[in-house]
């Protein structure tokens, strides 16, 4: 009776001798045996210290490794057939095949080889593959590993209500046929990042985006009921006390109700979509003609008092039914304009009020040109503690802390909302909510869209909000609704 070696040995060289006998198989067998290694040690390596931290440690791990790993072992096989059609056209004499038959022994190494091999294989790439898709759908993979392209996204998705969310939840979404969609585009992405053929900045709004109802809907529906919402927004005038201006709106957002469909978002989504327009620009900001269906089911078109598409201009345009994302475009990648960062900065308590003319000045270093964030935050910086060493000499000194932090802080505005590597500038994505910054609901609501019969899309400002006070210093409203 041979010992266990001896019959491990025998079995190891039979297996050898019929697989291997070639370089591309060896090399195979080489490649494949020292991944399988490296992958189940970096695995247990990974699992001890409690996942990877680093995006590109995924990548590597659940991606990179268990694709050398499978094409070891294609490269097995490949050999094999590839020696025997040489030997067979050179006349070669090679080591027979073993005949396909349970009861030769060396037939039953080399099948009781391939069986276990296989399973351990099939382990080895189901789990790789597994945590590939986990790694492929995290926010490190889609916001980290491209650095420069989505760092943009990345930063204003972390200040947003979504930063708890994955960027999968709403640009893939589930089910399997967008989940192949977006692999495959995620191929041309990846493809166009290493060949740099991205357009920069990524322009918006996203073409092929997965409609609204089958994202957001997942987690948000426009016929709950919303209600009314108190809407309160502070500014800061730029004058030496950095006045704060209040506004106070009660936004009449709506849903459904006893009485049906109400609100902003009752009117334009219903159980379906109940409005579809056509958009003469790329980015949907000139609307030229809408389309609504009323509470009776009565189709009302509306067209633009103003731009007077020709015939071929409005047949090339966009027509497009309205969902979430034409009114809710930034919910997650929010870029500020330059004074709405400061505002908020400014109410957050990062900027202090006590630092005379802040906000201006603040204001005015952030609409400077930069080479890089880098370049930015080192003016911003010196900026600020110049002004104020030389206008006020005594509150440089008194409140030195006060200023660091606000120098912070306005760097921080700058560096969440412009990227010089992306060439992405102040406002270069507009928002649709609202119509101060951008046309926003103004591209319908400004009064200039009329129907055949000359009624207008509804411009009265009550129809959205009860404007409570406007940039007021000190709205008694808010004391009455104990916000104060
Ligand atoms: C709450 C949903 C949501 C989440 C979460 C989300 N996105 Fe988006 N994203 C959108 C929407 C909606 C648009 C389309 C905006 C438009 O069409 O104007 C978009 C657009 C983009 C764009 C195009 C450029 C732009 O600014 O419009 C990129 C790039 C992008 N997202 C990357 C990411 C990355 C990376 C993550 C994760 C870090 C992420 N997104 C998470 C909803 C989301
Ligand atoms: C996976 C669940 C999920 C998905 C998908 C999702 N959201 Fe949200 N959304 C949330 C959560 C959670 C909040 C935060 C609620 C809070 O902070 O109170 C939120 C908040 C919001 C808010 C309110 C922000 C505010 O000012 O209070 C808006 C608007 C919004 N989402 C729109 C969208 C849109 C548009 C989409 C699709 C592009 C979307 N959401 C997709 C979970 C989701
Ligand atoms: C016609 C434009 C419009 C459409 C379409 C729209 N919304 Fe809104 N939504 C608003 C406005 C305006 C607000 C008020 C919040 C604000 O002003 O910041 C709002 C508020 C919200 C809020 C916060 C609600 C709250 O009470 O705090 C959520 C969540 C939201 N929308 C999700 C959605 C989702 C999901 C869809 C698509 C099913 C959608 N919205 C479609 C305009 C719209
Ligand atoms: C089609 C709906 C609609 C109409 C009509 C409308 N608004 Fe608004 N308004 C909004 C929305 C949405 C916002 C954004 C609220 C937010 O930022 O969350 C807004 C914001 C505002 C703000 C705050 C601006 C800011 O961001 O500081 C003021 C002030 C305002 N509206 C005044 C008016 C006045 C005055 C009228 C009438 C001439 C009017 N609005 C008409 C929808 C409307
Ligand atoms: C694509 C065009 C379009 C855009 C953009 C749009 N709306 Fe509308 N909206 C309509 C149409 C059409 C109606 C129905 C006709 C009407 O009520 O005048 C309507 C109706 C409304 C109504 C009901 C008015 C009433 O008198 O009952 C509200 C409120 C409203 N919209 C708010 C908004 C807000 C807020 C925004 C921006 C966040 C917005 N809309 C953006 C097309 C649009």
């Amino acid at each position: 009776m041979p010992t266990a070696r001896e019959r491990t040995a025998l079995w190891g060289r039979t297996v050898f001798r019929v697989l291997g006998q070639n370089r591309v198989s060896q090399t195979g067998i080489v490649v494949t045996t020292a991944t399988g290694i490296s992958m189940v040690f970096l695995w247990i390596i990974e699992t001890l210290r409690g996942g990877h931290e680093h995006p590109y440690s995924g990548i590597v791990l659940f991606l990179v490794l268990p694709a050398v790993f499978v094409a070891g072992l294609v490269l097995i096989p490949a050999g094999f057939f590839l020696q025997r059609r040489a030997d067979r056209k050179a006349g070669r004499e090679n080591e027979p095949p073993p005949p396909i038959d349970l009861t030769s022994p060396k037939f039953r190494r080399v099948f009781t080889f391939v069986v276990i091999a296989t399973l351990a294989n099939a382990t080895l790439v189901g789990f790789a593959s597994y945590k590939g898709l986990e790694v492929m759908d995290s926010v490190g993979f889609c916001g980290e590993a491209c650095h420069t392209v989505m760092a943009p996204e990345l930063a204003a998705y972390k200040g947003s209500p979504h930063s708890r969310i994955g960027c999968v939840e709403c640009h893939i979404g589930a089910g399997a046929s967008w989940f192949v969609q977006s692999k495959l585009s995620g191929t041309r992405q990846v493809v166009a990042v290493a060949l740099k053929t991205y357009s920069m900045p990524i322009p918006s709004p996203v073409r092929h985006l997965r409609p609204a109802r089958e994202t957001c809907e997942q987690c948000h529906w426009p016929q709950r009921f919303t209600g009314d919402r108190v809407i309160v927004k502070k500014k800061y005038a730029e004058d030496e006390k950095n006045t704060v201006l209040t506004t106070v709106l009660v936004m009449h957002v709506g849903g459904m109700n006893a009485q049906g469909s109400v609100g902003i978002h009752g009117r334009h989504l219903d159980a379906g979509s109940r409005i579809s327009y056509t958009a003469l620009d790329e980015r949907r900001q000139q609307i030229a003609t809408v389309s609504y269906r009323d509470d009776a089911g009565k189709t009302v078109d509306y067209a633009s008092t103003e731009l007077k598409p020709t015939a071929d201009a409005l047949a090339k345009g966009e027509v497009r039914s309205m969902d979430c994302v034409d009114c809710h475009n930034r919910p997650t990648h929010a870029f500020e304009l330059p004074h709405r960062g400061l505002d908020r900065e400014i109410t957050a308590g990062a900027i202090s009020r006590d630092l005379p003319f802040v906000k201006k000045q603040a204001l005015e270093l952030l609409k400077g040109t930069y080479e890089s964030q880098d370049a930015a935050a080192k003016a911003i910086g010196d900026g600020l503690t110049a002004y104020y060493a030389k206008q006020y000499p005594e509150i440089a000194a008194s409140k030195k802390a006060e200023i660091e932090k606000a120098v912070q802080a306005v760097q921080a505005v700058y560096r969440r909302n412009v990227f010089p590597d992306m060439k992405l500038v102040w406002g270069y994505h507009p928002n649709n909510i609202g119509h101060e910054d951008f046309p926003g609901c103004f591209r319908c609501h400004g009064g200039n869209h009329e129907s055949k019969d000359g009624k207008p899309i509804s411009a009265d400002c009550e129809a959205c909000h009860q404007v409570l006070a406007m940039e007021e210093e000190n709205p008694e409203i808010l004391t009455q609704l104990g916000l104060k």
